[in-house]
């Protein structure tokens, strides 16, 4: 049987909250266990200066990001785990596929599509803030997929399309210069919680609704005190189809532990008890983890090693495909 690769990124962007946890970081972790998979996971930062161009922030989400996953468990050993930066090949594989990329495909990304349409709406020429990166960015998402010929794509259904048009653009290539590229496919966990915010909607920095994942027990207990729940009174019973105290429950309890507060529910437990049962149990699972955390993002070194590593191990694959992709396009040694 041959080896499946799995691969994705996460673009060193913000501070992970836990709906990042719940909803990626944990889930990808366990899928990375599997034997019968060899499992990609890496820092997209290059995508990250699509977002943001404070040189500090890029810097620090990138360190927070990767003491994140460390600290939750993801093995260096067992898992290819790597910066985008340090495997120079993708930028390079980047730039010639951009050559044999349709522009008309790049047009219709959803992304920069929603950038024009913002533009258009306040009156603002179409292109108002609209930087290359942002427009070409499915060309550097392909790149990544295809420096690695990989067959699976684990993402989140705004990414579908992405992993679409890398497929579309190897298929396009492969056509053109001869078979390549692996034609890869998007996966997506229908099973994964999406977690909601505090106030109900889901947990995303861009509606400022999020819980720090490894911030203080403190920061932990007051961001839980903060979720929105309906006026009932101790004693009434609640209905935990629309509560986003329950709803968090479920994603950290086991199902005996989801039963028992579904009894509490229609029992009338108060708000604030549901609210402290929550904590604790959302605390207990964070608490070694974060105590890793803190260890790691006081050892840059440490950290900085691990993904060295990293590209030490993955840049021969890089290296052989971008000299049969050189060689493909005509890019060659004259004698
Ligand atoms: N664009 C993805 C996101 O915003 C992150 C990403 C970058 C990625 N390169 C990738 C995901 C390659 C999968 C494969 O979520």
């Amino acid at each position: 049987m041959s080896i499946v690769r799995v691969l994705t990124g996460i673009t060193t962007t913000g501070t992970p909250h836990l709906g990042n946890y719940v909803g990626a970081i944990r889930p990808a972790i366990e899928a990375s266990k599997d034997v019968s998979t060899e499992a990609y996971l890496f820092l997209a930062d290059f995508h990250a200066l699509i977002k943001n161009q404070a040189p500090d922030q890029v810097a620090q989400s990138s360190r927070e990001i990767a003491a994140t996953w460390l600290a939750l468990g993801l093995d260096p050993e067992k898992t290819f785990f790597y910066r985008q930066s340090d495997v120079p090949e993708i930028a390079e594989l980047s730039w010639i596929l951009s050559c044999s990329a349709a522009k008309g495909l790049m047009n219709r990304a959803h992304a920069y599509k929603a950038a024009v349409q913002a533009n258009e709406v306040a009156g603002e020429d179409p292109d108002f803030a609209v930087t290359m990166g942002l427009f070409s960015y499915p060309i550097l998402m392909a790149a990544d997929i295809l420096i690695f010929n990989a067959h699976k794509v684990p993402v989140g259904r705004d990414q579908i399309q992405h992993v679409e048009m890398a497929r579309d653009i190897a298929q396009r290539f492969n056509h053109h210069y001869g078979d390549i590229f692996t034609l890869p496919e998007a996966v997506t966990d229908d099973n994964v919680a999406v977690l909601q915010g505090l106030d109900g909607r889901k947990m995303s920095k861009s509606y400022g609704n999020t819980v720090a994942l490894f911030g203080t027990p403190k920061q932990l207990q007051k961001s839980i005190n903060k979720i929105k729940t309906n006026l009932l009174e101790p004693g009434d019973p609640k209905d935990t189809d629309d509560s986003t105290v329950f709803q968090i429950w479920c994603a950290f309890a086991s199902d005996a532990e989801r039963d028992l507060m579904r009894a509490a529910f229609a029992d009338g437990i108060a708000w604030g008890e549901a609210k402290k049962q929550l904590f604790e149990r959302v605390n207990d699972e964070l608490a070694p983890a974060r105590a890793s955390y803190e260890r790691l993002m006081a050892a840059p070194s440490e950290v900085e090693e691990i993904l060295q590593q990293g590209a030490d191990r993955l840049r021969p694959k890089s290296q052989a495909l971008i000299q049969q992709v050189r060689r493909a396009v005509g890019l060659r040694a004259y004698c």
